[in-house]
């Protein structure tokens, strides 16, 4: 073939291979399709599970074969040297009710884009490869979030885990056992890479295409348990009331305060309470109780320890003002850390081939490469989310973007592959 000739050839291998990822991506949006444009997966539910079956299936007629751990992490797995170790790329398919389409998905789905691109020039590769589809990142059927990482990387045990009830009362392992996604599959690995929508506005507001993650931000989540008394509205007088939905409306607006107050030019504070829920929740009756979520995250773990003891100190200040008790239950807490610096200079060797404009990026949110990072050298890469929606079923990633994101990560497995990482 002259060269002009394998060049185009090459080009309609390329656009083949956009389409094809496309379609799968919009097929994969079809499981749990909300009619806002999202989707609604929580982990360990019946649209959690039919996306599971047909990526298993969509993997399995690439060769792939596909395994469970005891905590319903999916494993697929494509052996290129028969012995060799394996080098993981993975993020998460389960979803924020009414979530978007792309955090997590648009991951999951370029890294097996990726490795089916890497099997067909797979000369020179060192490793196997696994796409890992971790169970439940998002924390919100089963808390916490980046919960099937965690026990991977041993900050839970899969116990411990496995008990952990939903608001209905239904446990984990039940769960998992429903959907038939739970085994006892276990697998080293040598090296991590993730790729995720950003969630923020910062590279769409720079003009960038790739963002190079260099660290996550901290963050300290509690759970808090406000205790009063169930009363009347009318008829009990003020003065003897202990009212729970007070105690906790105060502690909501102690957490803004709080951002407001501690962040500096420097290092920002993000609070916030994301779910609130009141006892007995009745139109004539003084809540008994609230379970509410406080997150706190900076990038400064100085900043973030500050912030803290102020949520707390306000916490015996309210206790007294609504005259309740409020009681700190579990915990979720992540350091602010660097990821690896040769894995970024990787990703910014293969986005200068490919002339994609990058710059670095800090994750304020957390993902499952939060938990690798910690236990193996570690990428994580972001493209641009249309004005940072986030969580939404407006969330957005064009196309371009997309495409862009799965040539970089192919470009970056298939180095990482040939021992350039690790
Ligand atoms: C993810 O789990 C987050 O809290 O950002
Ligand atoms: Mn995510
Ligand atoms: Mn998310």
């Amino acid at each position: 073939m002259s060269t002009t000739s394998t060049a185009a050839a090459s080009a309609t291998d390329r656009s083949e291979a956009a389409r094809a990822f496309l379609a799968d991506f919009r097929s994969m949006s079809t499981f749990g399709a909300t009619a806002g444009g999202g989707v609604d997966r929580q982990a360990g539910t019946a649209a959690d599970g039919q996306t599971r079956n047909w990526f298993r299936g969509l993997v399995e007629g690439h060769g792939f074969e596909v395994r469970y751990d005891a905590v319903g992490n999916q494993f697929a797995l494509l052996e290129l040297i028969p012995g060799a170790p394996y080098v993981a790329m993975g993020s998460h398919l389960d979803s924020q009710p009414l979530g978007g389409r792309f955090d997590g998905a648009y991951g999951v789905l370029t890294a097996a884009h990726a490795a089916i691109r890497l099997k067909e020039a797979a000369q020179g590769a060192k490793f196997n490869i696994a796409v890992i589809n971790w169970f439940n990142e998002e924390g919100c059927r089963f808390k916490p979030s980046m919960m099937g990482s965690s026990v991977f990387t041993g900050k839970l045990p899969a116990e411990q885990v496995l008990e952990t009830t939903d608001p209905h009362g239904t446990t984990v392992r039940e769960a998992l056992e429903s959907i038939g996604t739970i085994g006892d599959f276990s697998l080293d690995v040598a090296a991590y890479l993730e790729i995720h929508i950003e969630q923020g506005r910062s590279l769409e507001d720079d003009g960038l295409t790739i963002g190079l993650v260099e660290s996550t931000w901290g963050a300290n989540k509690y759970e808090f348990v406000v205790h009063g008394e169930q009363a009347h509205t009318g008829a009990t007088v003020i003065a003897d009331r202990h009212d729970a939905l007070l105690g906790a409306s105060l502690l909501v607006a102690a957490a803004r305060d709080i951002a407001d107050e501690f962040s500096t030019e420097e290092h920002a504070v993000i609070t916030s309470c994301g779910e609130f829920t009141v006892f007995p929740n009745s139109p004539v009756v003084v809540a008994s109780r609230v379970n509410l979520l406080v997150d706190l995250r900076s990038t400064d773990p100085d900043v973030l320890a500050a912030a803290d003891a102020e949520l707390h100190r306000r916490v015996a200040a309210i206790e007294q003002r609504a005259s309740v008790e409020i009681k700190r239950g579990a915990e979720h807490v992540w350091a602010s850390k660097a990821y690896d610096a040769s894995g970024m200079k990787l990703a910014a060797a293969s986005a200068d081939k490919l002339g994609l404009p990058y710059g670095t990026v800090r994750t304020l949110a957390g993902h499952d490469s939060t938990n690798m990072k910690d236990i193996v050298p570690t990428i994580m890469l972001f493209v641009p989310s249309v004005e940072g929606i986030s969580h939404n079923e407006k969330e957005l990633t064009s196309d371009e973007d997309m495409l862009a994101g799965v040539d970089l990560f192919t470009e970056l497995l298939g180095r990482v592959a040939r021992g350039e990482f690790v």
